[in-house]
């Protein structure tokens, strides 16, 4: 036996808190929830400790219909002192660092049981842990564990699966049954049977399959005989090992007086004599005739203990065992209440098509829910395998069209022409400012990005709005220009702060250019133009100016390149598609001015006064 006289006998109760080591969301929620069906008053997690975590914080969880905070502390020693009355320590590190955590957990002076998760911890490290269990009076559950339950009361981690399992198996009430196996897997499968046969389980134990466990079989038979709600004891073993003699000497001894039902699997090893295999658990091992389950099972019988004769008759076996018990009225069979039903998660209901809900955002344009994005429908290898290019990807995105190459390159010319036009401009200046005050990339661009507006870059709708207008409503040039000057406004498209009738932009060259051998049509532009023939006769800066030649000239692609409605073409103008392009491609060039601030690292702190005109009234 591993666990010396003076350990604790009750290891759990309905009060029982744990702390959960490394954070894993389903185990924790799968407690909750079991607390919750079985009306605890209290969370069986207290805390969780996640080493990554650098600094704590809290991780939400459900605890039935209210969400709580779990705190999360980086280290054991923080939250067991900040949670003394967490008993229980929930080891989900790996096989490479659990026997360090559980080291420390067992040194807690409120941590009382030790349950360890993962498979393959060293046999030496988990010797040291035995040692040190029993030097502090402590009990370690595991290595290779899935943990153990108390019936209506605590719940380790995946014990028993799922919230159906446990209404199944009726793990929300105590039976009078302790059970103790070695294997995680067919405990699940005993809390089935035991709930058939008898009144189901006081308490469920799985050991792990390791050939060192924490503590053994007898160890908890030892405990489940000094445990009253606890009237039979039904056990579960697997060859390898000699774990099964010591419950049997013990039932020799009369040391355990409950009855006991016991089983050893893998008597089918014998088929495999004179080689040693190993069955799944690391300690199931054929080999020593001694430790074979057919020997075990014969050692077991002949000490008293009840052991069928297969493995079928197991279930029967059990259920004579109580019904005598029932009838000899040691056992009162436990009263059926009804537990606590556990809401279902939004989407859990909604994948099971119990409710439906109204969804808050409606998505035309691209689909991520497959294997790869789309846009528009197009798979983006589809995308990439076309040779389409930046234009034919704005097209779908913002046009919801797939455009002739010669429109998606003009849309792209137009992100190339107006990428950056010098630090003088208002977006590359905030840039620039907001670079030398140290701030980040993103915050640069932002700032640039803002001065955007009818001064600066986004004219292009209102131009392409206003001469379609007119023209479509066959306005001479000189009245347009009049009615607006009427209305004080002035021309969006018009006018330039260094360029002149005599210093033309180039940019507009290059895009009429490629538009007069490309474009079906130019009526708007040319409108454009006879609007600024009109407007140099008052001043030679009006002329038309980079968002009026975008502006117009788009106004001539959406309407002669046959892929929209008149109405479309308007829409598109109206939801001020076309300023997005300035924006495009001016960020281009205002991440270069940011990149190129930080790269000459010159702080800027404030203006000299003599660079501001201070004037009062
Ligand atoms: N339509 C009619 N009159 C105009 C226009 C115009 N588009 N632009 C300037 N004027 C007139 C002004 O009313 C003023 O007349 P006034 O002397 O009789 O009072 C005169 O021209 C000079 O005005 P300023 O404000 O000095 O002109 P500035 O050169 O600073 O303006 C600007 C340049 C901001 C581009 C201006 O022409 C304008 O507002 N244009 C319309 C909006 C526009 O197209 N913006 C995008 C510009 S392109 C780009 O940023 C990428
Ligand atoms: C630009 O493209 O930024 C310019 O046309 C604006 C300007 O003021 O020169």
């Amino acid at each position: 036996m591993n666990v010396p006289s003076k350990s604790p006998v009750q290891l759990f109760s309905k009060e029982t808190q744990a702390i959960f080591f490394n954070y894993k969301p389903q185990p924790i929620q799968r407690m909750l929830d079991f607390d919750y069906v079985c009306k605890r008053k209290n969370p069986s997690v207290a805390a969780i400790v996640n080493p990554q975590s650098a600094s704590g914080g809290f991780q939400k969880a459900f605890f039935g219909r209210c969400e709580i905070a779990i705190p999360v502390y980086d280290s054991i020693e923080e939250a067991s002192s900040k949670h003394p009355k967490a008993a229980v320590f929930i080891n989900y590190a790996s096989f490479r660092s659990a026997f360090e955590s559980s080291l420390t957990a067992l040194q807690q002076p409120t941590i009382q049981t030790v349950v360890i998760i993962a498979e393959g911890v060293p046999e030496r490290n988990t010797k040291v842990l035995i040692a040190r269990a029993k030097q502090y009076n402590k009990i370690v559950i595991g290595p290779a564990t899935v943990g153990g339950i108390q019936a209506g009361s605590f719940k380790i981690g995946d014990t028993a699966g799922t919230i159906e399992n446990i209404y199944r198996c009726k793990l929300y009430r105590p039976g009078s049954v302790g059970f103790v196996s070695k294997s995680g897997g067919l405990s699940n499968e005993m809390y089935n049977v035991l709930a058939r046969t008898t009144d189901g389980i006081f308490e469920g134990i799985a050991i792990g399959g390791d050939t060192y466990p924490g503590s053994t079989l007898a160890d908890h038979v030892w405990r489940f005989e000094q445990i009253p709600n606890i009237k039979m004891i039904v056990v579960l073993g697997e060859l390898g090992g000699r774990d099964e003699y010591q419950v049997a000497e013990m039932v020799k001894k009369g040391l355990i007086k409950k009855p006991i039902v016991a089983w050893v699997s893998g008597t089918c090893a014998s088929c495999f004599h004179a080689s040693e295999v190993q069955f799944g658990h690391a300690g199931a091992k054929s080999g020593e005739s001694d430790t074979s389950a057919l020997s075990k099972n014969a050692a077991l019988k002949s000490a008293g203990v009840h052991v069928p004769d297969s493995f079928e008759a197991f279930a029967e076996h059990i259920q004579l065992v109580y019904e005598r018990l029932v009838k000899d009225g040691v056992i009162i069979p436990a009263v059926e209440i009804a537990p606590e039903i556990l809401p279902k998660d939004l989407h859990t209901a909604l994948k099971e098509g119990h409710i439906r809900k109204a969804t808050h955002i409606v998505s035309t344009i691209s689909d991520d829910r497959g294997e790869e994005p789309l846009y528009l429908g197009i798979p983006i290898s589809e995308v990439i395998q076309q040779q389409m290019g930046i234009g034919d990807v704005i097209s779908l995105l913002w046009f919801k069209k797939k455009l002739p190459r010669w429109a998606s390159k003009f849309i792209e010319m137009c992100l190339i022409v107006a990428a950056d036009h010098g630090p003088c401009v208002s977006g590359a200046h905030n840039t620039i400012v907001t670079a030398r005050a140290g701030k980040d990339l993103i915050s640069c661009l932002c700032s640039g990005l803002l001065t955007i507006g009818p001064r600066f870059g986004g004219a292009i709708d209102d131009a392409a709005i206003n001469f379609k207008k007119a023209l479509d409503n066959s306005v001479p040039p000189d009245v347009f220009v009049e009615d607006l000057k009427r209305q004080g406004r002035r021309v969006e498209g018009i006018g330039h702060r260094i360029k002149t009738a005599e210093n033309q932009d180039k940019r507009v060259e290059l895009l009429c250019q490629y538009a007069k051998q490309h474009f079906p049509a130019m009526k708007y532009f040319n409108y454009a133009r006879a609007v600024e023939s009109y407007t140099l006769q008052k001043a030679n800066n009006l002329v038309l100016n980079i968002d009026g030649c975008i502006g117009s000239l788009l106004v001539d692609l959406l309407s002669s390149c046959g892929c929209f409605h008149e109405q479309e073409v308007k829409e598109i103008l109206e939801l001020g598609a076309l300023n997005g392009l300035f924006v495009l491609s001016r960020s281009m060039g205002l991440i270069g001015h940011a990149l190129d601030q930080k790269r000459m690292k010159q702080p800027l702190y404030r203006h000299p006064t003599d660079d501001v005109l201070y004037a009062t009234e």
